[in-house]
């Protein structure tokens, strides 16, 4: 095997954000791009004795550029000593399968090649992610040190050989290194049936039940014909748009009301199934519509919990949940009820990796569609519908049903994000800036009638390692419990994009069927003015609301 070494210049912009790197197809494009990131990251966590005997996973949610860049990561892997690398056929794994992947071989870490819920295709956004031996994303420290690695790289390892074919299961070599493809779904679907009551799931079918699950032309399309269609039984046709295509088809696959529209108006209709699910462009995200209602992430996470008993892997209980800041804390009360902490964390599911690992917390979820639990260490969309499946299974319920007796319970946290997207960076950055400097202020003012009684930048101290990650988005707090919250996002590709989170607790059940947008309306205003929204954006409205 000789390995070529390729001398090349640090590029700048590679700091990894929310979620990995991201960016636009056409930079990681431009000659050396990805291999110089790459290379950082081998070097950023390359252990003192290199990489022989270890294993790397790789895989992507097949969009376009996926099937170039892992030649080159695999050819990367070989000249920097990796003893196998184990990738899904077609250069296919979702983000939870590639967790559960690293984790069921004992790897050393996985590449997940995937910008998530961003578009792909020429124009669209293409990413790679390093995730650790836990199965979960690199934590700060390490992002931290892949990037000082892209600032000071002056050459790359890779080898001058034809691309390998990645489409038929088996092992080939490739010098010293083994490469092993294998079925993308083998390893997930054997860990969804040790969680799960297959059985109890397959007579739910058989009964009649429907869903829909909208696979968005992006990667969960084999993982839920293989599980809902092939395994429960559930009829051809359930799944929808499950071929993944390297543009999605043209769309954007983020799960969300307004790109889930198809599938939100046929729950709303009259002949409307069960249940409605999507998921994102990787499979970590879900969406859930019950007939005629659609559950927020923030409630599904807290229905999740108060119910997770109904399935086998959760029937002993939980050690704990997490939410992240911006998450409504409907989930809080379940955990208050159920005696168990609940962790309050950045937004980023890298967050949530040391409390699984610790045992403190065995469930969580964020406002972004994210939920997920200590069987791997993303989030993880099909493993949130079969939870939700195994809940409708076991109370015989509808959504509605088990939405309202929740909120009966438990209140309602009326919620909602408002999105201000491809904002002028600078603009995004002044109105954070000034509202950041108004802040010590505010304690104490009232606003339109409304008591502020905390107002700070959110810092997190993880319990586990007392790391500390500061500047995690501005909080205000109001008496009466309701919440604004303002964060520029992590994983946008262009521009800035400022999201306003709203949220108001409302214990009276007979107040529970509004519409949130009308329950929140004067709290949303609020929002908009405290912020000087408008005039710092030129925005009257948001892009997109949640
Ligand atoms: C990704 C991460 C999530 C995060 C979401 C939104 O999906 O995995 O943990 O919540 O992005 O992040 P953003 O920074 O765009 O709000
Ligand atoms: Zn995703």
């Amino acid at each position: 095997m000789i390995v070529t070494r390729v001398p090349t210049t640090p590029i700048a912009g590679m700091k990894p954000g929310t979620s990995g790197l991201r960016k636009k197809v056409a930079e990681f494009a431009r000659p050396h791009y990805v291999e110089n990131f790459v290379q950082s990251v081998f070097d950023a966590v390359r252990p003192p004795a290199g990489f022989a005997g270890l294993a790397l996973v790789v895989g992507g949610d097949g969009r376009f550029h996926n099937r170039e860049a892992i030649q080159t990561v695999i050819r990367m892997a070989a000249a920097n000593g990796f003893a196998r690398v184990i990738v899904g056929a077609g250069g296919i794994l979702s983000t939870p399968a590639a967790s559960c992947v690293i984790r069921a071989h004992q790897a050393f870490g996985g590449l997940i090649l995937s910008a998530s819920h961003n578009p792909g295709g020429p124009d669209g956004d293409f990413g790679i992610k390093f995730n650790a031996a836990n199965g979960g994303p690199a934590p700060e420290r390490i992002t931290d040190a892949i990037y000082a690695r892209t600032l000071a790289i002056t050459e790359y390892l890779t080898l001058d050989t034809p691309d390998l074919d990645l489409d038929t299961p088996g092992t080939r070599s490739l010098g010293t290194l083994a490469v092993e493809v294998v079925d993308p779904v083998a390893d997930y679907l054997a860990l969804m049936q040790r969680l799960f009551d297959f059985d109890a799931l397959r007579a739910l079918f058989a009964s009649g039940f429907r869903l829909r699950f909208d696979a968005m032309h992006a990667v969960t399309g084999p993982y839920a014909h293989a599980i809902f269609e092939r395994e429960l039984g559930a009829p051809a046709g359930t799944v929808i748009s499950g071929t993944p295509l390297p543009d999605f088809g043209g769309h954007h696959p983020d799960p969300n009301l307004v790109h889930a529209k198809a599938l939100y108006d046929e729950m709303m209709g009259a002949d409307a199934p069960d249940l409605g699910a999507a998921s994102d462009g990787d499979g970590d995200r879900n969406l859930i519509i019950g007939r005629g209602i659609f559950v927020s992430p923030s409630d599904s996470l807290a229905m999740l919990a108060a119910n997770a008993r109904c399935a086998p892997a959760y029937a002993q209980g939980l050690a704990g949940v997490a939410r992240s800041m911006p998450t409504s804390a409907a989930v809080d009360r379940v955990a208050q009820t159920l005696g168990i902490p609940c962790y309050e964390t950045p937004t980023g599911w890298k967050f949530f990796g040391n409390l699984l690992d610790a045992g403190r917390i065995t469930l969580c979820g964020e406002e972004s569609a994210g939920t997920g639990s200590d069987h791997v260490r993303e989030k993880d969309g099909v493993w949130a519908v079969l939870l939700w499946l195994s809940i409708l299974a076991a109370r015989r319920q509808s959504v509605r049903e088990i939405a309202a007796e929740h909120w009966a319970t438990y209140g309602r946290h009326y919620y909602t994000r408002h999105d201000y997207e491809a904002v002028e960076t600078e603009a995004a950055q002044g109105l954070m800036e000034h509202l950041l400097e108004r802040l010590p202020r505010m304690p104490g003012e009232s606003i339109a009638g409304r008591r502020i009684v905390l107002a700070d930048d959110f810092e997190y101290s993880d319990p586990v390692d007392a790391s500390v990650s500061r500047h995690q988005g501005l909080r205000i707090g109001f008496a009466d419990g309701s919440r604004i919250v303002y964060r520029l996002s992590g994983t946008g590709t262009s521009g800035a994009t400022l999201r306003v989170y709203i949220e108001q607790f409302e214990p009276d059940p007979a107040r529970h069927g509004l519409d949130p947008q009308a329950a929140l309306a004067p709290l949303i205003t609020l929002a908009r003015d405290i912020a000087g929204i408008p005039a710092w954006t030129g925005r009257e409205a948001p892009d997109v609301i949640t």
